[in-house]
C-alpha cells in the first residue's frame, strides 16, 4: 500500500528546506528527503526538525536509479516533489556539465523510476499519486519592457544552460504525462528570496557584502527586471498545487512584484541603514559597484499568475517590503549559518566569478 509519505528531492537546498519545514508545520504526513548534498545542500537548514519522527534524510543522487527504485519500494510515497537541481545561472555559464547531468538526466531517472513504481500501484493509489515538477520562469526566455507577462501557454525559449536544462526536464515530465499518464503537475516560479538562500544569489550576496563593507556587485546597468517572491509564499503555492492542481497542467507562480536589480539592492541597503547604522560602510548603498554583465543576461521576467489565483485561490501574502525586512533580519540573526557556508569552496567561487 502506498502511504501518506511524500518524497522530496533536493530538500536540503534553499526552497526544499523551507518547503519541508513548512510541510511539517502544516501537514500530518511524513517526508523523505533525498539530497546529494552538493555545495548548495545544507542539512543544517533542517536542524530544527532532525528529531521529528515524521522526517527522514537520505543522502543520494537522483541520477542513481538503484537508489531511487529502492527508496520508492521501501517507503511507498504518495507523491514526489522534485526540487533537486543545479540552480545557479552563473555556474551554468562557467560549467554546464553538472546542469545537464542532474537537471536533465537526473529528472529522467526519477521519472523512469516513478513510472515503474506508479505502474505497480492499485487504481486508487495510481489516481492519487502526484509527481510535482518544480520549475522556473526562466524557461520562457526574456521579455522586452513592453511585453505582456509570461502565461502558461508562452512558448519555451530558454537562454542559459541552466534554463535550457530545466526546460528539457519540464518537457520530459510533460511527455511522461502525455505518453504514460504519469500524474505530473508542473509549476513555473519566479525568483525566490528568504531564509537559507545560498549567498551566491543576488539578495543574500548583497546582504552579506553590505554588512561586511564589501562591494555589492551589480551586473551591467542594473536595469534587468525580476519578479520577486518570498519563499514561504512559493512553498504554500506548491502545497496547494500538490493537493488540488490538475494533472497534466502547469501553474505559473510569481510575486506580482517586478523590480530592477538596482531597486532590489537599494531596498536592501535602506533596511540595513536602519538596522545596522554602525556597519563599516554607511550608507550601505555607497558599496554598490557596477561590474561586467552576465553573458546572455535575460533582461526581464514577469509572471501572469491569473490561473493559479482563479483555480486554486492562491496569491502571495508577503509584500516585497515585508519579505525583504524578514530576510535581512534572518541573515543578521543567523551568523553561525553564514560562517558555515562561508567556507573554502564558497570563497573559491566568489574569487573566480568576481575576481574579489
Ligand atoms: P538550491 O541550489 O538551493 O538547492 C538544490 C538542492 O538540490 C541542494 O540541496 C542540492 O544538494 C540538491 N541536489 C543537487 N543535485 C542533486 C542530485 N544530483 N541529486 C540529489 N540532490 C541534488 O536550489 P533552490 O534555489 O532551492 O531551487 C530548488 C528548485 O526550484 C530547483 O529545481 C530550481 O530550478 C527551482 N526554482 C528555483 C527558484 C529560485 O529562485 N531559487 C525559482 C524557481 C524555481
Ligand atoms: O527566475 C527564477 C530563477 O531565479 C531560478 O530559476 C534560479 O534557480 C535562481 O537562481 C534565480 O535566477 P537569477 O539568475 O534570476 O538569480 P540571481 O540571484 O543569480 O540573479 C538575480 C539578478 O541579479 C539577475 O538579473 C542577475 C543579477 N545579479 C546576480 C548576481 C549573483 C547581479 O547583478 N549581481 C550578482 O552578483
Amino acid at each position: 500500500m502506498a502511504n501518506d509519505t511524500i518524497l522530496v528531492t533536493g530538500g536540503a537546498g534553499f526552497i526544499g528546506s523551507n518547503f519541508i519545514l513548512e510541510w511539517l508545520a502544516h501537514e500530518p504526513s511524513s517526508i523523505i528527503n533525498l539530497d546529494k548534498l552538493t555545495y548548495a545542500g545544507n542539512p543544517g537548514n533542517l536542524a530544527a526538525i532532525h528529531s521529528d519522527r515524521r522526517y527522514k534524510f537520505l543522502q543520494g543522487d537522483i541520477c542513481d536509479r538503484d537508489v531511487i527504485a529502492e527508496l520508492l519500494v521501501t517507503y511507498r510515497p504518495r507523491a514526489i516533489v522534485h526540487f533537486a537541481a543545479e540552480s545557479h545561472v552563473d555556474r551554468s555559464i562557467r560549467g554546464p556539465d553538472d546542469f545537464i547531468q542532474t537537471n536533465v538526466n537526473g529528472t529522467f531517472s526519477l521519472l523512469e523510476e516513478a513510472r515503474t513504481y506508479w505502474s505497480g500501484l492499485d487504481d486508487a493509489e495510481k489516481s492519487d499519486f502526484r509527481f510535482l515538477q518544480v520549475s522556473t520562469d526562466e524557461v520562457y526566455g526574456s521579455l522586452a519592457p513592453e511585453d505582456e507577462a509570461f502565461t502558461e501557454t508562452t512558448r519555451y525559449a530558454p537562454n542559459s544552460p541552466y534554463s535550457a536544462s530545466k526546460a528539457a526536464a519540464d518537457h520530459l515530465a510533460r511527455a511522461y504525462f502525455h505518453t504514460y499518464q504519469l500524474p505530473v503537475v508542473t509549476t513555473n516560479c519566479s525568483n525566490n528570496y528568504g531564509p537559507f538562500q545560498f549567498p551566491e544569489k543576488l539578495i543574500p550576496l548583497a546582504i552579506l557584502h553590505a554588512t561586511g563593507g564589501k562591494a555589492i556587485p551589480v551586473y551591467g546597468d542594473g536595469q534587468n527586471v525580476r519578479d520577486w517572491l518570498f519563499v514561504g509564499d512559493h512553498c504554500e503555492a506548491l502545497r496547494l498545487v500538490l493537493a488540488r492542481g490538475t494533472t497534466g497542467e502547469t501553474y505559473n507562480i510569481g510575486g506580482k512584484n517586478q523590480m530592477t536589480n538596482l531597486e532590489v539592492v537599494r531596498a536592501i541597503c535602506a533596511v540595513l541603514d536602519e538596522l545596522r547604522p554602525d556597519d563599516p560602510v554607511v550608507p550601505h548603498a555607497s558599496l554598490i559597484k557596477f561590474v561586467v554583465d552576465r553573458p546572455g543576461h535575460d533582461r526581464r521576467y514577469a509572471m501572469d499568475i491569473a490561473k493559479i489565483e482563479k483555480e486554486l485561490g492562491w496569491r502571495p501574502r508577503e509584500t516585497f517590503s515585508s519579505g525583504i525586512r524578514k530576510t535581512v533580519r534572518w541573515y543578521l540573526e543567523n551568523q553561525a549559518w553564514i560562517q558555515a557556508v562561508n567556507n573554502g569552496s564558497y570563497r573559491q567561487w566568489m574569487a573566480a566569478q568576481y575576481s574579489m
